[in-house]
């Protein structure tokens, strides 16, 4: 969901009520949360609108930059749960570990989403299973509320009742991520531009991220290190938000619309360069 462009309409937009419930609802919440965790109180971040705009303005900015939300959309969460995941459990051998890594991954939720789907595709299998889903960002703040895995139902709302039923657990007026989901996730804290990556992994889910994010000047060495991390034929998935796509060469195009790559292999002679 993109904010307006303008300044005084995306503060309307950020104030204005919605019908609960809504996707938009849920970015909003998470936006007001934000803002006012940051300034002290929704007060005070309303007094920097109109004393302050530069001080608002940097702290909207923040505030808009980690927004995130459980099964964000849904084209790409069928194509993950029908064509991409599948072709990742079949090429393994039974007892292979399962290796996910979401850079970016803010509060958790794309993270969360990715293993419920991983679960639910696994079937009876999942308790054998080892997957690993390794959420990563540069901000230490939103790692800490991954970690902790307390969600508003606002922030849930992209999840059915079936899967807050199986999946969450009902607690002070929230809910939490129950044992299976953490023991399939861990996260922590990494710079995608500076820090060395995960490696042998099958799937790197890296939404939202790149092309809102990264230095233009950047782009190709991203690229290349995301190739570089995957296992053979692993598939990379950037979301239909994002306006990228990687340089000719590293990946073959599954679907360019949804921006779902799978890795080619380079010749020798080019790895080593
Ligand atoms: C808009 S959120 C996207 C969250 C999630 N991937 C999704 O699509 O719902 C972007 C996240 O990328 C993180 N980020 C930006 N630059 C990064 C970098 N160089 N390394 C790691 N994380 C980064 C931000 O801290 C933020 O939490």
């Amino acid at each position: 969901m993109k904010p307006p462009a303008f300044p005084s309409c995306a503060v309307l937009w950020l104030l204005a009520p919605v019908p609960p419930g809504s996707r938009i609802d849920a970015f909003r919440h998470e936006a007001r949360r934000t803002l006012a965790r940051r300034a002290g109180s929704r007060l005070r971040w309303a007094i920097w609108f109109l004393t302050d705009r530069a001080r608002f303005w940097a702290l909207y900015r923040e505030a808009l930059c980690h927004l995130t939300a459980f099964f964000r959309d849904p084209d790409v969460t069928a194509a993950l749960r029908h064509s991409v995941l599948p072709a990742i459990v079949k090429r393994l051998s039974d007892k292979a570990s399962i290796r996910v890594w979401v850079p970016g991954c803010s509060t958790g939720a794309e993270a969360y989403s990715l293993a419920i789907l991983l679960a639910e595709v696994l079937g009876e299998c999942v308790a054998a299973r080892p997957v690993e889903v390794l959420g990563m960002d540069r901000s230490e703040e939103v790692i800490g509320r991954a970690r902790n895995g307390f969600y508003t139902l606002a922030e849930l709302h992209g999840l059915s009742p079936a899967r807050l039923e199986r999946f969450f657990t009902p607690e002070n007026g929230g809910y939490r991520v129950n044992g299976q989901l953490r023991e399939m996730c861990s996260f922590s804290r990494h710079d995608l531009l500076e820090d060395v990556p995960p490696g042998d992994l099958d799937l790197v889910s890296c939404r939202n991220v790149i092309g809102h994010f990264v230095n233009r000047s950047r782009h190709s060495e991203v690229f290349r290190k995301l190739h570089e991390c995957l296992r053979p034929s692993g598939f990379l998935v950037l979301g239909k938000n994002e306006p990228l796509c990687p340089p000719p060469g590293l990946f073959s195009t599954c679907d360019l619309r949804l921006r779902i790559f799978k890795r080619v292999e380079l010749p020798s002679s080019t790895q080593q360069a």
